[in-house]
């Protein structure tokens, strides 16, 4: 069952999110890039960027730094805009900052002065309006979800780095979001909280799965969550493999794209993802061995 589905909501005392303008459905929430590219002056950062993501597919985007993925992830935000092709969440064209979008960052970015509770409730959809109880119930169940319920009243800097940033995953489920965009989100916490964090974002997408666009640099965290892995990186050393991201440089475009075998959970030791892992380093030009 959904987590957010009306029998839930029903037995949670949360209002229905079908009454709600943001609430995503499977089925409106496929991205769709065409030619997609952003130039900054005179450098093309990316260029001829042709993907299609399916609603409810969790995407990982590796490539090298510097080669556009961040940029990227925000122009799918409506963040940015880009300078040649086109964008489309759902059949809509992305054109101004996306209500549809929510985004998770390295830094979790909460307000210190805040409580990690209304530090989540910052991601409720606008309103112009008092919160209501439904609004209240929803963020205990975000907290809940994340495993904060008996940390709400906290600030901050009185919490573990890995709080912090389920936090700030909270907050960004907090609008019920059609598409997650994550840009390293965690990139900054020791390996075990990683691995925790990898499980926690598996339950959320089980119980509500949005259209997920995942930066990460780790390729073991990429195989472990996503359905497919996108290569980003500029065609400039002519063997297809990305090579280091130069100002000047070649665009990035999209190299390769992997489909990742096996449900998820995945068994980390698989020899699936074994072969794969080779695969994807020596595409990256890294010798695995
Ligand atoms: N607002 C901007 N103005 C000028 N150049 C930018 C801007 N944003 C990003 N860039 C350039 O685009 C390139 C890609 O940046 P980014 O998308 O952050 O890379 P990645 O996330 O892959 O490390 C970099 O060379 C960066 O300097
Ligand atoms: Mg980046």
């Amino acid at each position: 069952m959904s987590l957010f589905s009306p029998a839930r909501h029903a037995a949670s005392g949360v209002a229905d999110p079908a009454d709600s303008p943001h609430f995503w459905s499977d089925g409106d929430a496929g991205i769709t890039f065409t030619g997609v590219g952003r130039s900054f002056g005179a450098h093309d950062v990316i260029a001829g960027v042709d993907l299609t993501v399916a609603p409810g597919e969790v995407i990982a985007i590796l490539g090298p730094s510097g080669c556009g993925k961040s940029t990227l992830l925000r122009l799918a935000a409506g963040l940015d805009a880009p300078t040649g092709g086109s964008l489309v969440i759902g059949d809509a064209p992305v054109r101004a900052w996306d209500p549809r979008c929510a985004v998770a960052f390295q830094e979790p970015r909460l307000l210190p002065w805040r409580t990690l509770r209304e530090n989540v409730a910052l991601g409720l959809p606008r309103t112009g309006r008092r919160r209501t109880a439904a609004q209240d119930a929803r963020i205990d169940e975000l907290l809940e979800l994340v495993g904060l319920s008996g940390f709400a009243g906290h600030r901050p800097r009185a919490v573990s780095g890995g709080m912090a940033q389920r936090t700030s995953l909270a907050r960004a489920l907090a609008r019920d979001p059609h598409v997650l965009l994550l840009d390293e989100p965690f990139g900054a916490l020791d390996a075990l909280t990683r691995l925790k964090m990898q499980d926690l974002l598996l339950s959320v997408h089980a119980a509500s799965p949005a259209t997920i666009l995942l930066v990460t640099h780790d390729v073991d965290e990429a195989l472990q969550l996503a359905d497919r892995i996108v290569l980003l990186g500029p065609d400039d050393d002519g063997a297809g493999a990305p090579g280091p991201a130069r100002s000047g440089a070649a665009p990035a475009g999209v190299r390769s794209v992997h489909t990742v075998p096996g449900a998820r959970p995945r068994h980390r030791g698989s020899a699936d993802l074994a072969r794969m892992r080779v695969d994807l380093f020596t595409a990256l030009g890294v010798d695995a061995h």
